[in-house]
């Protein structure tokens, strides 16, 4: 293509000097028009729906992103959200990535952003301390009843007492909470990921004596585990001796009521510690379970008008108003975990910690980079060779990551991609979204 035109080249050559200026406008057209795609790919606009830690904004904003904090969707190229509810939303087409400063994506239509090429981020792990930190506390909760002796000073009559008198009472409150200390006391972790793996090493710093179970173990957790813990062979075997239990897995079909009546049976006076979610255990084996002692006391981050009520009439629950996760630092965590990923995927077509699609990620090697998704289906990869062998655009690198149907795929190349070879790899059927990242 020739792309620069002057008087020099009229005089040499005798043609039409109205044809030259028609050439020249063709031109500049076509290199407004690629420039516009490219600003567009450096200059995305994200919109945030929630609250979300200044530190994460700051990333994109140092990235070149702007930031739209409103509810318009409408030309952004990306999302970064907390609780917001998109589930009824329609997505415009501009949306390539939502970012969701948390673990769960209950409030995102999933499956339609991975019909529609969208990758969804969560942040897992970003508020595994906080938790951790949680149940550390909750495990001494369990045998020290640090909640009731509070209350306790609250019901202390002072107007009417000298401080005599209110010492007096103070020192005779000590014999009603002798507690139990949780060092040398076997603990048992149910689910060993991001927090459960903390919950592990940091008991066992603390002198107790850790089992623990989890089936889908990946390598990377299992190398990072104490040498120290005891790993169970079945949930059944888990509770064994068990006088703490935490729990920290995911609430699933599977998962639904697990801690049933026929494993707290197992237990003696123990101590359940819930901060996964509360379907996970059967509230009524639960009620039964302390009712006979099996349990001593139940500790849990999801109140329900059962438990709730439980609380006013005995000690042994101990219930939050889901405070897991509600710290300052996790909060922080979680907004730069998303806005890093969301920044990551539109600038270079990197994606981590996506729950639908592939993770894939490339050193760049040329001038330009496509990024598109597709259903992981056969023929569509070699559609796209060909379109691109077509516009003679020559290929320096194409990394293609698939899950289970979806893939994800980097093409490097040192030629021009023009928006028209865009649009011709978008209408190859089965690729569900193609654009320039730089
Ligand atoms: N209370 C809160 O505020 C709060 C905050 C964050 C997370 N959570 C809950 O904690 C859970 C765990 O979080 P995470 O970040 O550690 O998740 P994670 O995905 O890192 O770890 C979950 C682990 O559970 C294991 N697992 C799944 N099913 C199991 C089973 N039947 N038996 C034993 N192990 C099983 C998995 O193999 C995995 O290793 C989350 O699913 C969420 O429900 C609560």
């Amino acid at each position: 293509m020739l792309f620069f035109f002057d008087n020099t080249i009229c005089s040499v050559f005798p043609v039409d000097k109205h044809w030259i200026n028609w050439v020249l406008f063709f031109n500049f057209c076509f290199q407004k028009s690629l420039k516009s795609v490219l600003s567009k790919a450096f200059h995305m606009k994200v919109t945030i729906l929630n609250n979300i830690a200044k530190s994460g904004l700051d990333i994109l904003e140092k990235e070149g992103f702007t930031l739209h904090q409103n509810d318009v969707l409408d030309g952004c190229s990306g999302i970064v959200l907390r609780s917001q509810n998109l589930t009824q939303e329609k997505l415009p087409k501009s949306i390539f990535g939502i970012a969701r400063a948390g673990a769960g994506t209950n409030n995102i239509n999933v499956e339609d952003c991975s019909q529609n090429g969208v990758i969804v981020f969560n942040t897992p792990g970003a508020n595994a301390n906080a938790v951790k930190e949680m149940v550390l506390c909750s495990l001494i909760l369990g045998k020290r009843d640090l909640v009731s002796g509070n209350k306790s000073i609250d019901a202390i009559d002072i107007d009417n007492m000298d401080d005599e008198a209110v010492m007096k009472e103070i020192e005779g409150m000590k014999k009603k909470y002798v507690g139990n200390e949780i060092k040398n006391k076997n603990l048992t972790v149910i689910g060993l990921g991001a927090i459960g793996s903390l919950v592990a090493e940091h008991a066992i710093q603390l002198g107790m004596n850790v089992t623990g179970y989890d089936p889908g173990l990946t390598v990377e957790t299992a190398l990072r585990l104490p040498s120290s813990i005891r790993m169970a062979k079945s949930l059944e075997d888990s509770f064994k001796d068990a006088e703490y239990i935490s729990l920290h897995i995911p609430l699933v079909p599977d998962t639904k009521e697990i801690i049933n009546n026929k494993l707290i049976a197992k237990l003696n006076k123990s101590v359940l510690i819930n901060f996964s979610r509360g379907g996970i255990v059967c509230e009524e084996s639960l009620l039964e379970g302390l009712d006979q002692n099996f349990l001593y006391k139940y500790v849990t981050d999801f109140p329900t008008k059962k438990l709730i009520n439980r609380v006013r009439s005995k000690k042994d629950v101990v219930i939050f108003p889901h405070l897991g996760a509600s710290t300052t630092e996790s909060e922080i965590n979680c907004a730069e975990m998303a806005c890093s990923q969301l920044a990551d995927f539109l600038k270079k077509g990197k994606i981590v910690n996506s729950v639908n699609f592939p993770n894939i990620s490339s050193e760049k090697v040329s001038k330009h980079r496509i990024y598109f998704s597709n259903m992981n289906e056969p023929g569509i990869i070699s559609k796209v060779a060909d379109v691109l062998a077509q516009e003679n655009i020559n290929i320096d690198e194409f990394v293609n990551k698939s899950r289970n149907n979806l893939a994800s795929n980097i093409i490097d190349s040192d030629d021009d991609i023009t928006p028209r070879i865009l649009d011709k790899l978008m209408k190859i059927k089965g690729v569900t979204n193609a654009r320039l990242c730089y």
